[in-house]
């Protein structure tokens, strides 16, 4: 089977495995991009993930047949960023973490969000997390910190 071939935090790499192996699994097992997290394998929490070519995606529904040719972000890649440094202090300023589980995933969900819509309205922000569950923290928190970082982050999105 020819290797499938993408971008991984903007590095091209060659995956030698099945079409139909999960992203989640790929990313977690092969490349140890380990900050995308398994919660529910169902599309359900938001856990897993990803930007695949700017989008939110859960990783866990994608198949690698699907990835070929593609660009996937995780928050490996995503943390060397000036996005990520004001979305980082906005949630620890606010103290929006407590275990950290979702922090990935809402990050990510949080950067696509303010790419579409740098000025968003807290409906808004609830609207783009909705997809990504926290069990501890509490969204008034969470939906603060992006709020804040919007504002913080002025021009960068
Ligand atoms: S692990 Fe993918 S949405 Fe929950
Ligand atoms: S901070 Fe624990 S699940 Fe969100």
């Amino acid at each position: 089977m020819d290797a499938i071939r993408f971008v991984l935090n903007g590095q091209e790499v060659s995956y030698e495995g099945s079409a139909s192996d999960r992203l989640l699994d790929v990313l977690r097992n092969t490349y140890r991009t380990t900050s995308v997290k398994c919660g529910c394998k169902e599309g359900e929490c938001g856990a897993c993930s990803v930007l695949m070519d700017g989008v939110l995606v859960n990783s866990c529904c994608v198949a690698m047949g699907a990835v070929e040719h593609s660009s996937i972000v995780t928050m490996e890649g995503f943390r060397d960023t000036e996005r990520y440094a004001v979305l980082d202090r906005a949630f620890a300023e606010i103290s929006a973490v407590q275990c950290g589980f979702c922090i990935p995933g809402m990050v990510l969900a949080a950067e696509a969000l303010l790419v579409k819509t740098p000025h968003p309205s807290d409906e808004e922000i609830r609207e783009g997390l909705s997809g990504n569950l926290c069990r501890c923290t509490g969204y008034n928190a969470i939906v603060h910190a992006v709020s804040s970082a919007a504002k913080e982050g002025e021009g960068l999105w």
